[in-house]
């Protein structure tokens, strides 16, 4: 069977103060798709097709975070869970959403099986948010996470490395590793192994003694497999008298010297209040 690649039909999103334009179609009702800007409220999610339709909705709308349990709050970012089947509704604008951004996922609208969590930043008005990760509720192939996204307004500082750091610190508590689903996108991948390679590169050269790949997977909540990855893919891999060995290269060393200086948010994990659901 062959599959149309259709075409972006969504010029321009329009959500709290920023306007996106999509990167890709997305499913949302035809009609709508017709007028220039889709105004889309940034705490339900719902859309419209004009200032006057959201001013009257936000004079309405009593939401002003995410609808699910606050499950994380450091600084001024917080997680919450949602559950695909308590929250139908607004999974599914979130999905509608994130489909602008995505152009292989094709699970818009059956969001029972997931839990979202959605990451906010929060200030006197509310916790708006940045980006947000799904996970199934039950995964066969040990995947810890199905699709994230940072809004294209927000990319680049540093939340996709929360988001997917937040991803694992879930799947320790867990008292389990994971992997990300399969195929991840370009920026998806290159997010992920930046995120791996930086990781393993600060847990190893910190740590004193040797460590096998299963010590370092049950530290980290990594597969073995994407530990094998990461070193690989920069180049720390060694075949060294007789046995495979981990030696860092000096562009590692540095690339993780420079990640240091950079002085980004990170998760503390003390501060997530979450048990895995029954
Ligand atoms: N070009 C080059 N490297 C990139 C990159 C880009 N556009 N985006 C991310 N990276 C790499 C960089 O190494 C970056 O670190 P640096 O900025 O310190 O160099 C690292 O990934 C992490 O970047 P970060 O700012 O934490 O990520 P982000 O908030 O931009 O989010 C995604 C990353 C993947 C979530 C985001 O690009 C996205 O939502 N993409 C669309 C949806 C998607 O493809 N999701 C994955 C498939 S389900
Ligand atoms: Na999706």
């Amino acid at each position: 069977t062959s599959e149309i690649t259709r075409m972006k039909n969504l010029n321009i999103i329009k959500m709290g103060e920023y306007q996106v334009e999509p990167w890709y179609f997305s499913p949302y009702p035809e009609p709508l798709t017709k007028h220039p800007i889709l105004y889309i409220c940034e705490f339900c999610l719902c859309y419209y097709i004009s200032e006057k339709q959201m001013d009257r909705h936000r004079a309405k709308c009593t939401l002003f975070h995410p609808p699910g349990n606050e499950i994380y709050r450091h600084d001024d970012i917080s997680f919450f869970e949602i559950d695909g089947r308590k929250q139908k509704i607004y999974c599914r604008n979130l999905c509608l959403l994130s489909k602008c951004f995505l152009d292989h996922k094709t699970l818009y609208y059956d969001v029972d099986p997931f839990l979202f969590y959605i990451m906010t930043r929060n200030d006197e008005i509310g916790c708006h948010i940045i980006g947000y990760f799904s996970k199934e509720k039950e995964s066969s192939e040990n995947y810890n996470l199905a699709c994230i996204l940072t809004l294209p307004q927000h990319q680049r500082g540093g939340y996709g490395r929360l988001l997917i750091q937040f991803s694992y610190e879930l799947t320790k508590i867990e008292g389990k590793t994971g992997s990300p689903e399969k195929p991840l996108s370009d920026l998806g991948l290159l997010s992920y192994r930046t995120y791996w390679a930086e990781k393993l590169v600060e847990l190893l050269v910190s740590f004193e003694g040797s460590l096998s790949i299963e010590e370092i997977s049950k530290m980290t909540g990594f597969t073995p497999q994407d530990i094998l990855h990461a070193l690989y893919t920069i180049d720390a891999i060694k075949y060294y008298n007789g046995q495979h060995a981990i030696i860092f290269n000096e562009a590692a060393i540095l690339a993780f010297n420079k990640s240091q200086k950079k002085k980004r948010r990170i998760i503390n994990p003390n501060a997530i209040k979450w048990n895995p659901p029954q």
